[in-house]
């Protein structure tokens, strides 16, 4: 399995502090904020990273990040998104890196607690199809929320007014290579975005996808808000089992 960090897109909840460089090369307590989702990917056993950049200061992540030597790895790869067209926009750019594997998706902005191993475990055993990762959070408004039947999960609404269950669809994704035409048949949301969601709905409906529980704490940091939880959280335990 590869692994895929996005890390793009203007960040423009976090202005003025993404006015000059890119969200994901903003601190989290002692690290870039991408240095954690990376170490997410290695600790469950995926080294061949390529990593999707866009907006502001694309080229300092090769400054700091070079061929990730610092993580142990022996080489990183890197891609560009022009604009802001949305996750599964910036995932459609990584179609010749996937070639025909499965990849583990990790939105450049997510921080967790522990690991998610056991679940790439199961993926890879799963063979085919995607799975997504929930967490329960007291303000599922902000992300997006499935509807859950037991162990089915039955559609996943994004930032609903009204949500259907108190879990967040967290933005860590098991595809398999399949999903670069799920993407194509895709149309912008309200937001002019490519949506993930959108991808997550067509495996649902093509009774295609597993869901997990994470473990530990889970927070993204894309607002000022979750910044500051993000830093918090790593100091008062740590991340990625560190
Ligand atoms: C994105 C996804 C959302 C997911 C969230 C996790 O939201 O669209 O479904 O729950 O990431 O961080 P965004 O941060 O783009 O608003």
């Amino acid at each position: 399995m590869k692994g895929v960090i996005l890390a793009g897109g203007l960040g423009s909840r976090l202005h003025p502090l993404t006015k000059i460089t890119n969200k994901h090369l903003l601190p989290v307590h002692s690290q870039p904020m991408i240095y954690y989702p990376i170490q997410a990917l290695i600790n469950a056993g995926i080294e061949d990273i390529m990593i999707v950049t866009g907006g502001n200061s694309a080229g300092d992540f090769l400054k700091l990040l070079g061929n990730g030597k610092d993580f142990g790895l022996k080489h990183v790869n890197y891609t560009y998104q022009e604009g802001e067209g949305g996750i599964a926009d910036a995932l459609s750019l990584v179609e010749h890196f996937a070639d025909e594997d499965p990849i583990c998706v990790i939105l450049g902005d997510n921080l967790i607690e522990k690991n998610i191993k056991a679940a790439a475990d199961e993926y890879r055993a799963q063979g085919r199809g995607a799975k997504i990762m929930l967490k329960r959070v007291h303000d599922p408004e902000r992300f997006g929320v499935p509807e859950l039947d037991g162990e089915k999960v039955l559609n996943i609404e994004e930032k609903p007014n009204e949500p259907k269950s108190d879990f967040a669809v967290i933005g860590i994704y098991f595809y398999d290579n399949t999903v670069f035409d799920v993407i194509r048949t895709l149309v912008p949301s309200g937001r002019g975005e490519l949506e993930i969601t959108d991808v997550n709905n067509h495996y649902i409906r093509r009774g295609e996808m597993t869901w997990n529980e994470l473990d530990g704490w889970w927070t993204d940091a894309g607002t000022f808000e979750s910044l500051l939880r993000a830093s918090n959280l790593v100091a008062e335990t740590g991340a990625n089992n560190l």
